[in-house]
């Protein structure tokens, strides 16, 4: 889209910022075999850093429950407490897709449901996509043909904590059921569908058979796209999931800046000179 590669194709990196990412670009993108990064986000600072970085996508996961709420898991997250999340990312990024989560309870009990929590995202947000997590093809079918772009979410769905046992990873011996869920999604209309915790040999063969992008976390390498957390990524979450990784220790770079400035305050060094005004 902004930047054309040196074969002359447009591709969703590295441009100027003319314009937001559609989910065409992204289809057009797996057309082209270019990999592409989403991160989650929940306000203002890490949009406007991410968004600068050129990632296409960002996600306002109801992951915000256990990295931004202080909520054990994602399940007690409610649309009052994403909606403004995701008005601050909208707001806050100007070229990157915007992705709302909708939270456990808000999609599962009907297709009308499901519109009826997205039409506010999308009114009182400005989101531009959704994402539910499992086969919900009466929902995907229903938010699709409102107008409401979907993404999917197969394999380890964390709002079904409870009925997979915990944080396991899914379809080693149901991988044919994943794979059959993915092909409905698709033809229920998703734009993509998120992979989460699954063996790498059946992300590869879901990421074949569809045309739609998926977007691995914690799936191996053939996925279109990955996606991570944003605290996982940069090391401030204290117990991170072994499939992300840590690009700094923002964590312990913090807690020594924390420390260091409480130091100065109490032995009168802040504020200096510089920061007084007379
Ligand atoms: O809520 C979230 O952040 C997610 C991603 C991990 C895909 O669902």
């Amino acid at each position: 889209m902004d930047q054309e590669n040196s074969r002359g194709q447009t591709t969703l990196y590295g441009g100027a910022v003319h314009r937001r990412v559609t989910i065409r670009d992204l289809a057009q993108a797996k057309s082209r075999g270019e990999k592409w990064a989403m991160l989650t986000s929940y306000e203002q600072m890490t949009a406007e850093i991410f968004d600068e970085a050129g990632i296409p996508v960002l996600l306002v996961g109801d992951s915000a429950g256990n990295n931004f709420l202080g909520l054990e898991n994602t399940i007690p997250v409610t649309v009052d407490e994403m909606l403004p999340m995701v008005r601050a990312v909208v707001r806050s990024a100007k070229r990157a897709l915007v992705v709302a989560d909708l939270p456990f309870g808000s999609y599962e009990e009907s297709a009308e449901q499901a519109l009826a929590t997205s039409i506010r995202f999308f009114k009182e947000a400005g989101a531009q996509a959704v994402k539910l997590e499992g086969a919900q093809l009466e929902q995907v079918r229903k938010l699709t043909q409102s107008g409401i772009p979907v993404m999917g979410h197969l394999g380890l769905t964390p709002q079904s904590l409870h009925q997979l046992s915990g944080y396991r990873v899914q379809g080693r011996e149901d991988g044919d059921a994943i794979l059959a869920a993915a092909i409905a999604l698709e033809a229920a209309g998703a734009f993509s569908i998120v992979l989460e915790l699954v063996p790498a040999e059946l992300a590869a063969r879901i990421t074949a058979a569809l045309e739609i992008p998926t977007i691995g976390i914690g799936a191996g390498t053939s996925c279109d796209a990955q996606v991570l957390v944003w605290t996982d990524l940069f090391g401030l979450t204290k117990s991170p999931p072994r499939l992300a990784k840590a690009y700094i220790n923002l964590r312990s770079q913090m807690l020594e800046v924390a420390k260091d400035w409480a130091q100065d305050v109490v032995h009168g060094i802040f504020p200096s000179e510089e920061q007084t005004f007379h």
